[in-house]
């Protein structure tokens, strides 16, 4: 078996007086492209947030390449090697493509990967659009830009918040064959909390099933079928 890269056991987290993650159990290992699925509300954010330290843990344990990180702030992970594109996307709205790339090299400190190159070469659309203002772009634009802007900080493994939303098909199927790319040639490991069928059936290799704070299920592979119905529960 691969080296794990992440390795979650017995996650719990709330809001307040609220339980949301009820034990969590999950492995990933290095180079994989895990989906995490489930309805909504089903606690999928809450576990990535957790995982990138901005929820904290009440009990149980992450582990990032060997390391224990259920205490370190949400910075220090950044520079540990975690990349997290939000739901939503979070590009700062009035900078410029560039200066966004910009702000991710910061993360990446000495080992930071060669700008702008390494994004453009997967997103060529964020050279083209290079001294456009960021909150002005189409939504597949800004998507791209948000994962762009976590590459650049070389992290070993990815979080990415169902980075079909708001994104129109043509360009979904160009952010997954983007995401495939980056994982068959630098390695990333890529973990996506997605609800949209056709980008789990496009690279998901394993899915995690969320089920009310918890993995119910998991899928080992992934057919139409099988995932279409843990959609529909
Ligand atoms: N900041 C918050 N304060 C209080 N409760 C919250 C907060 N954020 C989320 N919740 C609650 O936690 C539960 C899990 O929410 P979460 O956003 O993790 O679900 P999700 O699976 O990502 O859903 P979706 O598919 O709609 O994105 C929900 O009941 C939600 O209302
Ligand atoms: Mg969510």
């Amino acid at each position: 078996m691969a080296e794990s890269v992440l390795a979650v056991q017995g996650l719990w987290a709330a809001y307040g007086a609220t339980p949301i993650l009820q034990g969590v159990d999950m492995t990933v290992h290095r180079g994989e492209i895990v989906g995490v699925i489930g309805r909504n509300g089903a606690g999928k954010t809450t576990l990535m947030r957790c995982l990138i330290g901005l929820v904290r843990a009440t009990r149980g344990s992450i582990e990032f390449q060997g390391r224990n990180i259920t205490t370190l702030t949400a910075d220090a992970r950044a520079r540990e090697g975690i990349g997290y594109i939000p739901q939503g996307r979070d590009v700062f709205p009035q900078m410029t493509v560039e200066e966004n790339l910009e702000v991710g090299k910061l993360i990446g400190g000495s080992d930071a990967r060669k700008l702008p190159d390494l994004v453009y070469n997967y997103f060529p659309r964020l050279k083209e659009r290079r001294r456009q203002i960021a909150g002005t772009m189409s939504g597949g634009e800004q998507q791209q830009l948000a994962i762009g802007r976590a590459l650049i900080g070389n992290p070993a493994l990815i979080l990415l918040d169902e980075p079909s939303e708001g994104v129109q098909p043509s360009v979904v199927q160009l952010i997954c064959e983007a995401l495939k790319s980056i994982r068959d040639e630098i390695g990333t490991t890529i973990v996506f909390v997605e609800q949209n069928l056709d980008t789990i059936l496009a690279i998901a290799e394993r899915c995690y099933v969320m089920e009310k704070g918890r993995i119910a299920t998991t899928l080992d592979e992934i057919d139409a079928e099988h995932v279409r119905a843990q959609l529909l529960i």
